[in-house]
C-alpha cells in the first residue's frame, strides 16, 4: 500500500490547522477528560473519534481541540484517567511538539475520598490529596489521611 493512502486511512478525524491534539486516551474516559478540561464549555471548534484501533489501549480516543494550547498543569488533570494520552501541538497543519502528561505530586479536587465519613464527602470542601503511588495510582487525602485506590476513583 502506497504511504499516502496508510496515511489517509490513519487520518480517521479531520487534520486542524492550529490547536492541540490530544491521542491514547482511553475509550472508556473519553467524556471524563472532555470534563475535566472543561471541553463541554468553551467556544473553540472540537473533533474527537472514538473507540478506534490501539494495540496498547484496546480500543482509544483522540481529542482535537482548535485554537486551544493547554497549560501543563490544566493537561496533568487527566493523568489520573488517561496518564498515556500524548499531546500534539499543532501549527499552520504541522506537528510542532510532541508532550506526554506527567501525574502531578498533589492533586486538588477532580476526584471524591474513599471514605464516606471524610468532612469532603459530608461538607463543600474542595478535595485534597497527596499522591503516594503513581502506578497504581494511590492518593492519600490531606482531610481524613485514608487511601483512595486506582479502581476507587470517582470523580467529584
Ligand atoms: N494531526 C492533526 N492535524 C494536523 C497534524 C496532525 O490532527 N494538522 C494529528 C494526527 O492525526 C495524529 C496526531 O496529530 O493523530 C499526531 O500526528 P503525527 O505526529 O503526524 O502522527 P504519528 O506519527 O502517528 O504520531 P504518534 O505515533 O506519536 O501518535
Ligand atoms: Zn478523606
Amino acid at each position: 500500500m502506497k504511504d499516502s493512502m496508510k496515511k489517509k486511512l490513519k487520518l480517521k478525524v479531520s487534520a486542524i490547522k492550529e490547536g492541540t491534539v490530544i491521542d491514547h486516551i482511553p475509550a472508556k474516559n473519553l467524556f471524563k477528560v472532555i470534563s475535566i478540561l472543561g471541553l463541554d464549555t468553551i467556544k473553540n471548534q472540537i473533533t474527537f473519534g472514538t473507540n478506534l484501533e490501539s494495540s496498547k489501549l484496546g480500543g482509544k480516543a483522540i481529542i482535537k481541540v482548535s485554537d486551544k494550547f493547554f497549560k501543563d498543569d490544566e493537561i496533568n488533570k487527566i493523568a489520573l484517567i488517561a496518564p498515556h494520552a500524548k499531546l500534539n501541538i499543532i501549527r499552520d497543519y504541522e506537528v510542532v511538539e510532541k508532550r506526554i502528561v506527567e501525574t502531578p505530586d498533589t492533586i486538588k479536587g477532580i476526584v471524591k475520598c474513599f471514605n464516606p465519613m471524610c468532612i469532603t464527602n459530608n461538607e463543600t470542601i474542595t478535595t485534597s490529596f497527596r499522591v503516594v503511588e503513581k502506578e497504581p495510582m494511590t492518593l492519600k487525602c490531606r482531610y481524613c489521611e485514608k487511601i483512595t485506590t486506582e479502581d476507587q476513583i470517582r470523580m467529584q
